[in-house]
């Protein structure tokens, strides 16, 4: 028998564990790891299954985050809604970049599991539809398509009962003195949030103020957000027509067509107009 001297580092300095370790107990990563079940052997399925879990559990950040931020907005605490935004602005980087193992797929490569998923398709993830309620996107028929998953269907709900990211930040911005439209300040926060010109002049005025203005920041922080999320949808739209080209999609849509006409839609359209004339 050889007689080590341990050196330090080694895998022997770590103790050992009378149950599971303080590390499975806090991640959970077996019940994380036991969650990946391909449905063929095809070589790319697992790589689209990881990504895919991989970009839910961002889902679920950015959502914790824009909702933390909303509860700053309501208690008029600028500096923690900063906080949370940022936050939330790094983990949508992340999410971005999570589409790299799916970049390259090809029609072929993708056709190797696509029919094993059937009718599954990202556009029943609810947890992205939380982020779209979020973003004042909110739809009833969306909703509605959950009604038959009473768990997923009622979180699901309260996001579209309570006021958007966008809604706050127009109330804080009211708070601080800036004359937010009364209609907007009391709109139907269940429906999808529509742009209006009294809210661009509000952004204008702030915009064509002090630099360092915080309220300044704030715009800027939710433009970062705003590109990022038409980013995330763009990316998306390139890997599906080099996966699939134009076929239909699994949800039963036309698939590139209809997700074209989605990703030209604006988050936060006031911030986008008021640049063309400050
Ligand atoms: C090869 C990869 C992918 C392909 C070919 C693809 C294809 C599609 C298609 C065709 C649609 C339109 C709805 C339908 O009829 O199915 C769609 C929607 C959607 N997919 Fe993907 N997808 C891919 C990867 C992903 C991943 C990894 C996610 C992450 C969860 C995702 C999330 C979504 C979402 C959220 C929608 C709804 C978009 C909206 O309502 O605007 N997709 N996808």
């Amino acid at each position: 028998m050889i007689n080590r001297t341990p050196v330090p580092g080694d895998a022997a300095d770590l103790a050992v564990f009378a149950g599971t370790s303080p590390y499975e107990d806090y991640v959970h990563a077996s019940v994380l790891g036991s969650l990946q079940q391909p449905f063929t052997d095809a070589p790319d399925e697992m790589g689209f299954l990881v990504t895919t879990q991989v970009m839910e559990l961002w889902f679920k950040l950015i959502v914790h985050e824009w909702r933390a931020a909303c509860d700053a907005f309501a208690k008029q605490d600028l500096p923690a809604a900063l906080d949370a935004l940022e936050r939330s602005r790094r983990a949508h980087l992340s999410l971005n970049a999570s589409w790299t193992p799916l970049a390259a797929l090809t029609p072929v490569r993708f056709n190797g599991f696509r029919a094993a998923f059937g009718k599954a398709s990202g556009a029943q993830s609810v947890r992205y539809r939380m982020m779209e309620f979020l973003l004042g996107e909110k739809s009833d028929a969306i909703l509605d398509a959950h009604r038959g998953d009473p768990v997923e269907h009622s979180e699901l709900g309260e996001h579209l009962h309570a006021p958007s990211l966008w809604d706050e930040a127009l109330h804080y911005l009211h708070s601080q003195g800036h004359e937010v439209p009364q209609a907007v300040l009391q709109r139907d926060v269940t429906q999808a949030y529509e742009p209006d010109e009294g809210v661009v002049e509000v952004w204008r005025r702030i915009y064509r103020g002090p630099q360092h203005d915080p309220l300044l920041r704030l715009g800027e922080l939710l433009t970062d957000i705003a590109e990022s999320v038409e980013r995330w949808r763009t990316d998306h739209l390139l890997v599906v027509r080099r996966a699939m080209g134009a076929r239909p999609g699994s949800a039963g849509t036309s698939g590139l067509d209809w997700l074209d006409r989605r990703a030209r839609r604006r988050v936060f359209p006031e911030l986008w107009t008021v640049r063309s004339d400050v």
